[in-house]
């Protein structure tokens, strides 16, 4: 009858599933995995990264649907796979959003952060070469970041110690220094172009991490990831004539930005690599979402653990207070003064900003299980054999907060990264850019970024929460770990005419 066939049907479809997706000999373990779904309940998503560290060991499995994905956790773990064995880790997998909505288009495996060998080889050396040629160590894009500094500077000067909230200018003043780069221009604050810019963003960022996290829901419910093309075409067009006006004047002798390089690069190799011109406007649009967002989150992070601990920032020039909490504010006081902006070459001299800066980024974990990798060659991790095509999960968390690395791996200790004389020492297990092949691209433009943004607001501001108003550090996981919004006072510091 009818209820035997479905039960018999539902039966074999179990038995099915189960010996289709059995873990192999020596395949890591982990939870039991439930038919069909796998661990999907094994997760909690609003805290993915957490969720994984706390559980099953340094090296296990995870069934997401009918994909098999491999956790990394831990400093000699993590080491291990991205460093001694980089060479089996280097891919990405494709992502369930990627092949849903964009298997048919110009999207699909093109630019730098989803694509894998020549492909992938080739833009990033191309990106990477360029970074180099315009930016960190020459005077061009760093001397952008002190302008844009200066501008963000004047603007919270004007709120007068008004509470205001810190998103929108921040995205503003970071995602600029990339338009410097890519495009060769700023945008003013508010301006209405850069404005649906960045509203994309946002929506992009979101959709992406809901769908590949729910695919098999995502997929059946009406929602915003339905019109994630349509965002991707409207950023498109809005890069596209940038573009176009770089054609117009453009001069090969003397590049501007990267558009510039890109469009030599593409009469260079043009004829032989077709793939290159597609690229452009794919390679652009990353270099703005990847620089954009993750290092205006570690601003954010700053300003708000600024406001919760006075005695690290250290704010006002006090006699006693520089000798018992040398904050940054401080120390920007005693090396560079009021007179100048900061520049890189302070830099050696303020240990304690710099470690101020590492412990943001560490206890900020911004993208904290890095991005997915999965594996070109068959691996062998300790006892485990790991196969090629397995989705690679490195828990970049587990490392910042490996209690076996750090002294005190949950407190805000900028100690973490000074030695006894207070000098500035580096710690291996600092790895929020993640490591290996596939390490951030712009790791050292997001450095330069950082300590020179931070140094400004330090030279000039005391930032503490409005009156009544507790700092609080909870987040929004999403690809970044965002600190959920705030509002925070920008007073000017009242620095002894000493200085
Ligand atoms: C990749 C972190 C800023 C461009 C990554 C990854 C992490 C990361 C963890 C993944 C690495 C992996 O897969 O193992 C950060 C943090 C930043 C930051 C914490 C700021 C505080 C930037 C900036 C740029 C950028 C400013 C642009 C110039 C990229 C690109 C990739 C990437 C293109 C993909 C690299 C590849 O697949 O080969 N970043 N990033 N990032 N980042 Fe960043």
């Amino acid at each position: 009858d009818v209820q035997s066939l479905l039960l018999f049907s539902v039966v074999f479809l179990v038995i099915a599933d189960y010996v289709k997706n059995r873990r192999p000999n020596s395949f890591p373990p982990g939870p039991w995995a439930l038919p069909f779904v796998g661990n999907i309940f094994s997760v909690d998503f609003s805290k993915t990264h957490e969720s994984l560290t706390k559980t099953y060991g340094d090296v296990y499995s995870l069934r997401m649907g009918q994909t098999w994905m491999v956790v990394l956790n831990g400093f000699n773990t993590l080491k291990e796979a991205l460093l001694t064995q980089g060479h089996c880790v280097a891919d990405r997998p494709i992502l369930p959003l990627q092949d849903d909505v964009f298997s048919n288009d110009v999207f699909f495996l093109s630019g730098i952060i989803t694509t894998n060998g020549h492909m992938w080889k080739h833009q990033r050396r191309f990106a990477l070469f360029t970074l180099k040629y315009f930016g960190v160590g020459k005077k061009s894009l760093e001397s952008a970041i002190v302008d844009e500094s200066m501008h963000f500077c004047k603007e919270i000067a004007d709120l007068k110690g008004e509470p205001f909230n810190p998103h929108i200018i921040t995205n503003n003043a970071v995602a600029n220094i990339i338009c410097t780069l890519v495009f060769g221009h700023r945008f003013e604050y508010g301006d209405e172009k850069f404005m649906k810019l960045m509203g994309l963003l946002d929506k992009v960022f979101l959709t992406a991490q809901l769908y590949n996290s729910f695919p098999v829901l995502m997929r059946r419910v009406p929602g915003p990831h339905h019109t994630i093309r349509k965002i991707y075409s409207d950023f498109m067009d809005l890069i596209k004539v940038d573009i176009s006006k770089h054609k117009e004047d453009w001069d090969p002798s003397e590049p501007r930005d990267y558009i510039d390089c890109y469009l030599s690069e593409i009469q260079k190799v043009g004829g032989q690599i077709t793939h290159f011109k597609d690229n452009l406007i794919i390679c652009a649009l990353e270099l703005f979402v990847a620089g954009s967002e993750t290092t205006s989150t570690t601003l954010r992070w700053a300003f708000l653990y600024m406001a919760k601990y006075p005695e690290i920032q250290g704010g006002n020039f006090h006699k006693l207070i520089r000798t018992c909490f040398p904050g940054p504010s401080a120390e920007i006081d005693r090396v560079i003064g009021q007179s100048r902006q900061p520049s890189m070459m302070d830099r050696a001299n303020l240990p304690y900003t710099d470690a101020v800066i590492h412990e943001i980024l560490r206890m900020g974990n911004i993208v904290p299980l890095s991005l997915p990798h999965s594996t070109n060659n068959e691996m062998q991790l300790g006892n485990y054999t790991i196969p090629k095509g397995v989705v690679i999960i490195p828990n970049l968390t587990s490392v910042l907060f490996d209690k076996k690395e750090w002294e005190t791996p949950y407190t805000f200790n900028p100690g973490h990264f000074l030695n006894e004389e207070g000098k500035f020492v580096k710690r291996a297990a600092f790895i929020p850019f993640s490591a290996g092949k596939r390490v951030c691209l712009g790791e050292n433009l997001a450095r330069m970024e950082l300590f020179l943004f931070f140094t400004s607001f330090m030279q000039r501001f005391t930032f503490s929460m409005p009156s009544g108003v507790k700092p609080v550090l909870d987040y929004r996981f999403g690809v970044t770990l965002a600190p959920i919004q705030y509002k925070i006072c920008a007073k000017l510091r009242q620095v002894s005419s000493s200085q």
